[in-house]
């Protein structure tokens, strides 16, 4: 028996969620998407430099026992686990490999670093909120930034960023992200003007069948979905908290279609 599978036969992954203020790791049962256990929960180090950071997720992996392979999100681009770009994150990321990073810490154990969102987009097209859906995905965290996913039949186009895409002469994410709502103190209703802006522009270029809102702000839906106005069916994330750990899993264990 080895650390992906268990004596049912059961098929097992890994994935830490690196967010902005907690890392978060569990292990999770493929054939379902649900975690197995409890998650692990440290607070992210600040200032959040690769090395703080990959210290953190080591901490968490080992909580678990686990030495089989695992997946790491990361809040920007990440190409073939080198990071590309520090939105919202600490700029000395830029240009580090962050999978050989973290693995040096867990004494070489095989890392994969992907994109948060597109972590969250994987889980909830197979699992959650899109798993009725066999059109084209695209699901958006809205928090300090807005992160993009887009997925076809279990195909991630990897790296999409739509929250930078400029939208009426403003970046989306500086539009309609939820701390652009919280900042200007905006109602649902003001802000839900602000998203449908984003989704019309986004569907306008490549016009998915669904969208699905994650986000913290997302636990409210109820509140601004039935407020937007694009054509595009807008449905809730419904793995929350879990998605990232549960797609980064599943991209660890090659479990996402390439
Ligand atoms: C970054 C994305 C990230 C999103 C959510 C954006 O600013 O550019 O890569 O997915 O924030 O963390």
């Amino acid at each position: 028996m080895t650390d992906t599978e268990t004596a049912a036969g059961q098929n097992r992954g890994f994935g830490v969620d690196v967010g902005g203020s907690g890392v978060k790791g569990g292990i999770v049962d493929l054939d379902t998407g649900q975690l197995i256990g409890d998650r692990f929960k440290l607070l992210t180090p600040q200032p959040s430099t690769p090395e703080a950071v990959a210290k953190t997720v080591a901490e968490v992996v080992r909580h678990f026992d686990w030495t089989g392979p695992l997946g790491v999100t990361y809040p920007g681009v990440v190409v073939n686990g080198v990071v590309q770009t520090a939105a919202n994150v600490d700029k000395g990321w830029i240009g580090t490999n962050a999978a050989e990073i973290i693995g040096g810490e867990l004494g070489g154990q095989q890392v994969t670093v992907l994109n948060d969102a597109d972590a969250a987009g994987l889980a909830e097209e197979r699992y959650g909120a899109g798993r009725a859906e066999s059109g084209v995905v695209v699901l958006l965290t809205f928090g300090t930034g807005i992160g993009s996913a887009v997925i076809h039949k279990g195909v991630l186009l990897p790296n999409t960023e739509f929250g930078h895409l400029e939208v009426g002469g403003k970046e989306a994410e500086h539009r309609a992200a939820s701390s652009v709502k919280e900042r200007k103190d905006w109602s649902y209703e003001r802000w839900s003007e602000e998203v449908t802006k984003v989704l019309v522009a986004i569907e306008n270029l490549i016009w998915p069948d669904l969208f699905i809102a994650g986000g913290g702000i997302s636990r409210k839906a109820d509140k601004w979905i039935p407020l937007l106005k694009n054509r595009t069916p807008v449905v809730a994330a419904e793995l929350l908290n879990e998605a990232g750990i549960v797609g980064a899993a599943m991209a660890a264990a090659g479990s996402a279609r390439r």
